[in-house]
């Protein structure tokens, strides 16, 4: 069978590695990648431009705002119109502030929240009942939603119901041999880095055993890895080379 896999936030950073790997590791020409995003169509046609010419018929773009519930509606009718099941189904998108505590509004709370833990969880919901049996979810969680950031917030406390959803939801699909997981990464060189000064890098990578930003590829092949591999589940797994480890 076409193997069928939904990438949010596939277009840039972390997902675009994850989707990346994926056509680079199909050797099926039936294959097909959903990558879903927002905003940027640039970016998102630069990806299939990237992609060796035989692979780029495997690439479907979804736009889509995924801070908006009615955007796994969205995705549901693109993906129905190519495909008749999903595979594996990676929830990558996330969006963080840099917003001060006194500034925090509840919209910009609750965009957070929508983001990164709601809509998420309602795009399983939207897609339960076409992805295949022994297929894979896959949330991108963050260290920061296992250790305390009163520095993010919102994105911190988003992250953690993010990864706490991912181990919830595994006994709503034991009956199928869905498996769902998570990843949780330390801090890895995206545009999310673009703004950081060399002070700040130099301050973080000291608290890194490895001294170094991890690589969205790195993210990318332990995903793989959890996309494939059929006894993982219920499970959340660091990459952050080694970070407060004193
Ligand atoms: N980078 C890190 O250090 C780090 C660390 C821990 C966890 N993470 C997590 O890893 C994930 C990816 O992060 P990244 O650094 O790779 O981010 P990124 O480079 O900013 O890429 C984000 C992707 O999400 C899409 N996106 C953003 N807002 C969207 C929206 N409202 N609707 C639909 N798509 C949207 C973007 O496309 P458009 O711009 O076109 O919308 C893009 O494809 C996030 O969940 C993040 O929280 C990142």
């Amino acid at each position: 069978m076409d193997r069928v896999t939904v990438v949010t936030g596939g277009t840039a950073g972390i997902g675009r590695a994850i989707v990346k790997k994926i056509i680079s590791e199909s050797d099926n020409g039936g294959d097909l990648v959903f990558a879903v995003y927002g905003h940027n169509d640039e970016l998102a046609e630069q990806l299939r431009n990237e992609l060796p010419e035989a692979d780029r018929g495997k690439l479907v773009l979804i736009k889509a705002d995924l801070s908006d519930y009615g955007s796994t509606g969205v995705i549901k009718s693109a993906v129905s119109e190519r495909a008749d099941h999903v595979d594996w189904l990676v929830l990558n998108t996330g969006v963080g502030t840099y917003e001060k505590f006194e500034n925090y509004t509840p919209e910009l709370w609750d965009r957070i929240m929508r983001t990164n833990a709601g809509v998420p969880v309602f795009i399983v919901k939207e897609l339960e009942d076409m992805i295949a049996d022994e297929g894979a979810i896959l949330f991108m969680g963050s260290h920061s939603g296992q250790a305390t950031y009163s520095s993010s917030l919102a994105y911190s406390v988003s992250k953690a119901a993010a990864m706490f959803a991912a181990r919830s939801m595994v006994k709503l699909f034991d009956d199928r041999g869905i498996r769902i997981n998570a990843v949780a990464p330390g801090f890895i060189e995206t545009r999310w880095q673009d703004s950081r000064s060399e002070e700040s890098y130099e301050r973080i990578n000291k608290k890194i055993a490895l001294h170094r930003f991890g690589l969205p590829e790195e993210v990318a092949d332990l995903c793989y890895h959890l996309l494939t591999n059929g006894y993982v589940n219920g499970s959340v797994y660091d990459i952050h080379g080694g970070y407060d480890y004193f």
